[in-house]
């Protein structure tokens, strides 16, 4: 009998996979160390990229030589990708990744692990344990000591809505996961955070079908926190009304300004009131590491659960966040079946238990080796470095007669190009309608030109460019620069869109 004979085209033998592997860290190394001397991005339409990449065609019948494959597609992603690696990317929140995590990523799919289950992961489940417990002790929070749980996901959204489902089947007065949200209550369960929190809320409130009408939009002060005395007469309301009040989500860092909520007043509300206290601290969580942490983020510290994301501040390449639950029971009474085609020893961690996913990657080990190789110390410096560069920045918009300064907090600055004979009539609608639209103008310009990478935000009406530093290749250097090629670029933009406003008189004066 003649046996099948197999044809693997993707199999490797050592000898080709090390040639293959020491070629391509060869040529990342270098093209790695390029990028400071990079544009940050292209400015490329879509079809341009599709074309230099070769996007078009269809799906190949036939394998290519995987040497040339690699080498190649490097080449072309380096020359075709914007850099959040480059010192002068500051947009969003989106941080450089720590090489040690680019060589751990490798690594981890090398072994492959499925860190669904203990059985099919031990090394990698215990490691990923671990890198929960560091990360709850670097930001000061606490778990219960029955057990605390917590896991990794793709990112803040997902670290939050692991959260949020978690507050809701523990507030909820019926089996919310076997009745769904009405349960035949007719009660509606509600939540509340600020009018700056991110929009994974509404993403939470969709997707587990309570719909984001049961969000609780809580105004905020002069400083972009969170009112809590308007949060507590929105729970009174609700609560007068017969609706479930199950979760107020604090800010730790909002996505626009770095606003922090009041934490540790939020917390009393809902100890107060019987309510969960969630923290989405994706953003600014880890900075509660830093020895002089404001009382409002240390607050964390009371919360029921965080979520916070190492692909930010701790510079883990994506994907990666990390969901925090005080009691760790919560999370396995939110997301835990026991199938009959499984059968996990639950002695162990099998964290199919805390979330919703159920194969899952080694998302753990670039994190984990990442916190080895710095330790919490270094990791307190970097953070502190990036927002000492942020108030560096704010201080040389500050001084820059054509620059509007409007918040500084954490490691986010927000500013504004306003033409000097401008300045004093800002507060006009006119002026201020003008003065928004020359801002989203510029941010496009900027974006384009390479030179930096700013993004917006927008601050009571007004249209502000928003730089942000979770980034360790960025130096004093880097941020002085910041004010000159904003000006630069708003002076052509102004004098190319003044005479085409519509002013009404005010600031038409000819330049
Ligand atoms: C405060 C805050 N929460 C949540 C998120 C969502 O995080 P991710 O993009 O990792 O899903 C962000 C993203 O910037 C954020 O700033």
């Amino acid at each position: 009998m003649t046996l099948p004979s197999r044809h693997a085209p993707l199999a490797m033998d050592a000898e080709a996979f090390k040639a293959l592997g020491r070629q391509l860290v060869d040529q990342l190394a270098s093209l790695l160390a390029s990028v400071p001397a990079r544009p940050v991005t292209r400015d490329e339409s879509p079809s341009s990229v599709r074309d230099a990449l070769s996007l078009t065609g269809p799906l190949p019948e036939h394998g290519t030589d995987p040497a040339a494959l690699l080498t190649d597609t490097a080449r072309k992603l380096f020359d075709h990708s914007l850099f959040n690696a480059h010192p002068r990317f500051f947009g969003y929140i989106t941080a450089p990744p720590a090489p040690i995590g680019i060589l751990g990523d490798f690594l981890a799919s090398a072994l492959n692990p499925n860190v669904g289950s203990w059985t099919l992961s031990p090394a990698a489940t215990e490691i990923e344990a671990q890198t929960v417990r560091w990360i709850a002790e670097l930001i000061g929070f606490g778990f219960s000591p029955s057990g605390g749980g917590g896991l990794l996901v793709s990112g803040g959204n997902m670290a939050n809505i692991v959260c949020f489902l978690a507050a809701r089947a523990a507030a909820a007065p019926w089996d919310v996961r076997a009745k769904g949200i009405d349960g035949g209550h007719g009660r509606q369960m509600v939540a509340y955070a600020s009018t700056e929190a991110h929009t994974w809320i509404q993403k939470a409130a969709d997707l587990c079908g309570l719909g984001t009408e049961a969000i609780r939009w809580i105004e905020t002060r002069d400083t972009l926190q969170m009112d809590v005395a308007a949060l507590r007469r929105a729970i009174d309301t609700d609560i007068a009304a017969g609706h479930i009040p199950f979760l107020v989500a604090g800010t730790a860092g909002s996505v626009s300004t770095g606003a922090v909520d009041p934490l540790p007043e939020i917390a009393a509300v809902c100890r107060d009131k019987g309510i969960w206290f969630h923290v989405d601290g994706a953003y600014g969580g880890f900075a509660a590491a830093l020895p002089d942490a404001p009382r409002d983020l240390r607050g964390l510290a009371e919360a029921d659960s965080v979520a916070v994301d190492p692909h930010k501040w701790l510079y883990a390449p994506l994907e990666a966040g990390c969901a925090l639950v005080r009691n760790g029971d919560a999370l396995r009474k939110t997301f835990a079946y026991h199938p009959a085609y499984y059968h996990f020893d639950d002695r162990a961690v099998n964290f199919v238990d805390y979330g919703p996913q159920n194969s899952r990657g080694f998302r753990a080990l670039k994190v984990w080796l990442a916190l080895r190789q710095a330790g919490a110390a270094g990791y307190r410096r970097m953070i502190a470095d990036d927002i000492e560069l942020s108030r560096a920045m704010a201080r040389a918009v500050e001084r820059h007669p054509e620059l509007e300064l409007t918040t500084q907090a954490l490691s986010i600055t927000t500013f504004r190009y306003v033409p000097a004979d401008m300045r004093t009539q800002r507060g006009s609608e006119v002026v201020e309608h003008y003065l928004n639209h020359l801002n989203e103008a510029l941010l496009d310009d900027l974006q384009r030109s390479g030179e930096l990478f700013v993004s917006h935000a927008m601050l009571r009406g007004r249209y502000v460019l928003r730089a942000c530093i979770v980034n360790f290749h960025t130096s004093g250097s880097d941020v002085d620069a910041v004010p000159e090629i904003v000006v630069r670029q708003g002076r052509i933009l102004d004098r190319r869109l003044r005479p085409i406003a519509e002013l009404d008189g005010a600031g038409a004066r000819p330049r």
